[in-house]
């Protein structure tokens, strides 16, 4: 699939049981595992229409809301307009090719967006940079499978290889990374994992 079907698909998005309940889920599953309060500055980046955030935003401060997708990026400016989203902003924002904010982040989250950009390095160093020390990220994604999941012509991705990402995460300049099983999509041919990462952003290597 590629990004501008997200455009396509972003107004119906939310009519999607299984996508409000993957985002109820993930939600839980951050809050179980990360310490939220007020204070907390979060970025959600690939958002889509919001839904993780929506979930957390009663237990964290300022929400900054970022998607690449014209169709999600609308869905959002309507929801925080309606109150859906209370005392958020909305980026447009492609990491892997826009320049990196001037702002600091206490928390970022991603979920099910990683796998859809080729190269993710220049992505992970500006989530680095966009965290404070000590500042946390939480990546929530498709463990490897076998291309299935989006199927032939998919320019991203077959989920995310474990190790890979922590080195990854280890040279942008992020600390011991954690993994759990998070979510698991059922599909008729079979069920995906996704896993949760967490890791905090180094001190030292800023
Ligand atoms: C599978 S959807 C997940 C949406 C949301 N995180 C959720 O869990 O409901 C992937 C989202 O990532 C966004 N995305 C993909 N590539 C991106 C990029 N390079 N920069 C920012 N957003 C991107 C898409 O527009 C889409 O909204």
């Amino acid at each position: 699939m590629s990004i501008n079907r997200f455009d396509e698909r972003a107004a119906t998005w939310d009519e999607d049981p299984a996508k409000t309940e993957r985002a109820r889920a993930v939600a839980e599953t951050i809050r179980a595992t990360i310490p939220l309060d007020p204070a907390i500055r979060l970025l959600e980046y690939g958002s889509g229409t919001g839904l993780v955030s929506q979930a957390l935003q009663d237990h964290v401060g300022p929400v900054t809301l970022a998607d690449s997708s014209v169709g999600m990026l609308e869905v959002l400016r309507s929801k925080v307009a309606a109150g859906t989203i209370a005392d958020a902003r909305v980026w447009d924002l492609d990491l892997s090719r826009d320049p990196v904010p001037d702002e600091r982040f206490d928390l970022i989250v991603t979920v099910m967006v990683l796998h859809h950009i080729p190269d993710l390095r220049p992505v992970l160093r500006a989530f680095a940079n966009l965290l404070e020390a000590g500042g946390r990220l939480c990546v929530v994604d498709l463990e490897q499978e076998d291309g299935s999941f989006h199927g032939a012509d998919f320019e991203g991705h077959h989920g995310l290889d474990r190790d890979d990402l922590a080195t990854m995460l280890g040279i942008a300049g992020f600390g011991e990374v954690r993994f759990e099983h998070c979510y698991e999509i059922a599909r008729p041919q079979r069920t995906y994992d996704l896993f949760l990462a967490t890791c905090t952003r180094d001190a030292k290597s800023r």
